[in-house]
């Protein structure tokens, strides 16, 4: 038997800019890529013409290939000698359960590589010129999930998290943001505190909203979103932009910087 390499790649938010170098050249080398949903069309295209190609994606509350097949099938293609590229939405490494394939890979002795990639958090914001942390706004970020296990009940330390000095970004939190809002407000948080919600960010379906704590989860319902939430919880979401589209905003810093 012989033995390939798997790499745990990245491959950020959506826009296929935000792939890093290492993630392309991963991909253009690749003899199987197996990928998540989140992953787009755009950067699946990029791996080479005869590459194979599996798709094992996940959707909240469904899981149409379980981890542990995903595993086995890591595991499996590696030992037949294939260069396996492992896709991942945003950073493999941050909700991605990579950690749970990289131990698995160990625990079978096989080579793995694992190549970051821009989480969702800091590719999302950035696309609005919203700054994670700011100066008098905000001395520090969290990235927590707003989805536990099998529905299991969020049991963080709200009064933690409820710090009007740190940045709270929100993973798979649409489900549970009435909750997450109300437990935040609870624990001390301001009702007007400016919250972002971005769906699809980076990509051309990117929408998004401003809101503000009390008013985020009847907001959320009413916009009826499309694809895969973030919620930007802190000061430093007043700071977003979203009135016009980003391309915009970008041409007008860009015509500033310039004069
Ligand atoms: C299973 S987690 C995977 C996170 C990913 N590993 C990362 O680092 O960004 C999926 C969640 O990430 C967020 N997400 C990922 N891509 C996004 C995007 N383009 N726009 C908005 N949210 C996104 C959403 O909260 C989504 O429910």
């Amino acid at each position: 038997m012989t033995q390939g390499r798997v790499y745990l790649v990245g491959a950020g938010p959506g826009d296929p800019d935000l792939l890093t170098v290492k993630a392309l050249r991963c991909l253009e080398a690749a003899d199987v890529v197996v990928y998540d949903r989140l992953v787009s069309p755009e950067i699946l295209n990029l791996a080479p013409v005869g590459a194979a190609s599996i798709c094992v994606g996940k959707q909240p509350a469904h899981h149409p290939v379980p981890q542990e097949e995903i595993n086995q099938l890591l595991v499996r293609l590696a030992n037949s000698n294939r260069q396996v590229v492992r896709l991942k939405g945003g950073d493999p490494f941050i909700f991605g359960r990579g950690s749970e394939e990289a131990m698995e890979l160990a625990r079978h002795g096989i080579p793995f590589e694992v190549v970051p990639g821009i989480t969702a958090a800091q590719g999302c914001t950035a696309a609005y010129n919203v700054p994670l942390t700011h100066r008098g706004l905000a001395t520090g970020v969290r990235y927590l999930t707003g989805h536990c296990r099998q529905d299991v009940e969020l049991n963080f330390d709200w009064k933690g998290l409820a710090d009007p000095d740190t940045t709270l970004v929100v993973y798979m939190g649409r489900a549970n943001i009435e909750e997450i809002a109300g437990k935040l407000m609870m624990h001390g948080l301001a009702g007007d505190l400016p919250v972002l919600v971005i769906c699809n960010g980076t990509t051309s379906r990117a929408k998004q909203l401003a809101s503000s704590l009390s008013q985020v989860a009847h907001d959320v319902a009413a916009a009826g979103f499309d694809g895969p939430v973030l919620f930007v919880i802190g000061r430093v979401a007043g700071l977003a932009d979203v009135k016009e589209p980003c391309d915009v905003v970008q041409e007008k810093i860009v015509a500033s910087a310039l004069a």
